[in-house]
């Protein structure tokens, strides 16, 4: 196994997208940030210089951390953001993960252009479960504003209502053919006839979760959130933010160009995005296409419409564990957290324009009714560490305080979240299982519900309010897949399981950056087990304090 040293340089750097320029945040001048390329096994150090005028952490999203939480990233969680002009080095090593993930920055919107993949080869000397493919191509989709993504989410923080939605949906950057001036740009992906290519697709994108197709080619899935699945083919997948889809594509079709192509599902806060798609080009290299076909227009993919859950959810039923799974079966942490927006009424020291959400309201979010608040003075974790009071407390509710029907129409007056930084406590080694309920309260969407330091089986996902008597009866303990973000449906519920074999703390939250903004996200403190290989390392030297 070997050591990858990286440096990130953060920074400020002018890029042109839809005819404007403005500066952005980058990682060493690039967007989307440097794909890294490991192997399982392999330790990573990646030295992070902060030259932007923004606090920074950076979150490798998947990577287990076992032991070092101190690496994990998201700000005031597990470190202080790296100032600027300062620097930290996160170090870990990858232990028995391979595929596709990804990492991005995590602290205010900084990852709407602060992200980059991270490819996991297998193991030296092992190989795929699946014939090597001839190309291999991280495919980021993304979000771009004309605006700072930072003024926009810290004006929609002060009027409390919601966040302008983006300008245009990318791919690896490029917004593509069917926006304005962007065709120069649009990005290629070259095939030969007859070969056969891995997309590695990662959903990067902010606020926004997208189905994905390529026109007239099928897609057969292998892996989902670095972790491999039972081989299957379809037209379109789902990808929701901070989820990862591994695809194999065979160049079986004439010689053209053939759009590759991602739009919304289940549009966030209700915006009219239905006609915004973004493009990229699938062209074979063969002699007979350079020439003619290349001045021909790229044939589009048929996309469901942006309200079509029932392929979203055919999709995520199709996903098996390809390898046999020890599902945890002896429960000892049995959970059920609602996961919803909802919205306060307005302070009576605010000013009216400052409660500009619904009637004169502000938008929130919570799971079990509490909006998850960060500290500011210490990270959650070192505060653990150091046995520092204050700075959180370990009430995190097991069950929601209220029971109602989740999926109704029920009055907003029930649910009043109410703002703390509260942990939940798991003991070493205990096997949990959480129920996911979505809620009705503001909106109904689907919430690509995110946990760091573990993966987990979704063993159920169904629609309505759970009921344990009757949806028991579909856990599938056999070969659920294994992710790292699970997609709660709209007006529905996942009943995800885990082992706390990782001690430290780690955030769970909304992959819908909005949303973590308003509160949609808890902690699990993770005891440490006996003696030292149990036990979360001690904090590096140069950690960012606040
Ligand atoms: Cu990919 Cu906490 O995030």
């Amino acid at each position: 196994s070997k050591v990858h040293n990286h440096n990130f340089v953060v920074e400020a750097t002018p890029v042109k997208r839809l005819c404007k320029s403005h500066n952005i945040i980058t990682v060493n001048g690039q967007y989307p940030g440097p794909t890294l390329e490991v192997n399982d096994g392999d330790s990573l150090e990646v030295n992070v210089v902060n030259k932007s005028p923004y606090n920074v952490t950076i979150h490798w999203h998947g990577i287990r951390q076992m032991r070092t939480p101190w690496a994990d990233g998201p700000e005031f969680v597990t470190q202080c953001p790296i100032r600027p002009g300062g620097s930290y080095t996160y170090r870990f090593t990858i232990q028995g993960q391979e595929g596709t993930l990804w990492w991005h920055a995590h602290s205010s919107w900084l990852r709407a252009s602060v992200y980059g993949a991270l490819v996991i080869y297998p193991k030296q000397g092992s190989s795929y479960p699946f014939p090597k493919p001839k190309r291999e191509v991280p495919i980021l989709l993304g979000e771009w504003w004309n605006a700072n993504p930072i003024d926009v989410i810290r004006e929609a923080t002060r009027t409390g209502g919601s966040p302008n939605v983006s300008d245009a949906y990318t791919i690896n950057g490029q917004p593509g053919d069917l926006y304005n001036c962007s065709s120069n740009g649009t990005t290629v992906i070259p095939i030969d006839s007859g070969e056969t290519s891995l997309l590695r697709v990662i959903n990067a994108a902010l606020n926004q979760e997208l189905f994905f197709s390529v026109a007239q080619h099928k897609l057969t899935v292998v892996g989902a959130d670095a972790s491999y699945l039972k081989p299957f083919s379809t037209s379109v997948i789902m990808v929701g933010p901070g989820q990862t889809t591994d695809v194999l594509i065979t160049a079986d079709q004439p010689p053209a160009r053939y759009y590759i192509a991602a739009k919304p599902y289940q549009s966030a806060q209700g915006a009219p995005f239905d006609n915004t798609t973004t493009t990229a080009i699938l062209e074979y290299g063969s002699p007979s296409c350079s020439g003619q076909c290349a001045l021909k227009k790229p044939v589009m993919p048929n996309l469901p419409a942006f309200n079509d859950t029932s392929t979203a959810t055919s999709f995520s039923q199709s996903l098996r564990s390809l390898r046999k799974v020890p599902v945890p079966i002896g429960i000892d942490e049995n959970l059920f957290f609602t996961v919803g927006l909802g919205l306060n009424k307005c302070p009576p020291n605010f000013s009216s324009s400052q409660c500009q959400g619904p009637n004169g309201t502000r938008f929130t979010a919570s799971m079990n009714n509490v909006s998850f608040v960060l500290p500011s003075n210490f990270s959650i974790l070192q505060a653990h560490h150091q046995g520092i009071p204050n700075v959180f407390t370990t009430d995190f509710p097991a069950n929601p305080p209220v029971k109602f029907d989740y999926t109704g129409n029920v009055s907003r007056s029930l649910w009043q979240p109410i703002p703390g930084t509260r942990v939940y406590k798991l003991r070493y080694g205990s096997e949990v299982q959480i129920v996911l309920q979505g809620t009705n309260i503001q909106t109904a969407e689907n919430h690509p519900i995110h946990l760091h330091g573990y993966d987990f089986y979704i063993i159920a996902e169904g629609f309505g309010n759970f009921d344990p008597k009757k949806d028991s009866s579909k856990f599938n303990l056999v070969d659920p897949p294994m992710r790292n973000t699970v997609g709660v449906p709209v007006n529905g519920w996942a009943v995800i399981r885990f082992v706390a074999d990782n001690p430290g703390v780690w955030i769970m939250h909304c992959h819908l950056d909005v949303h973590i903004s308003w509160g949609l996200a808890m902690a699990f403190l993770v005891e440490n087990g006996v003696g030292e290989l149990q036990s979360i390392e001690p904090p590096p030297s140069d950690l960012p304090l606040c």
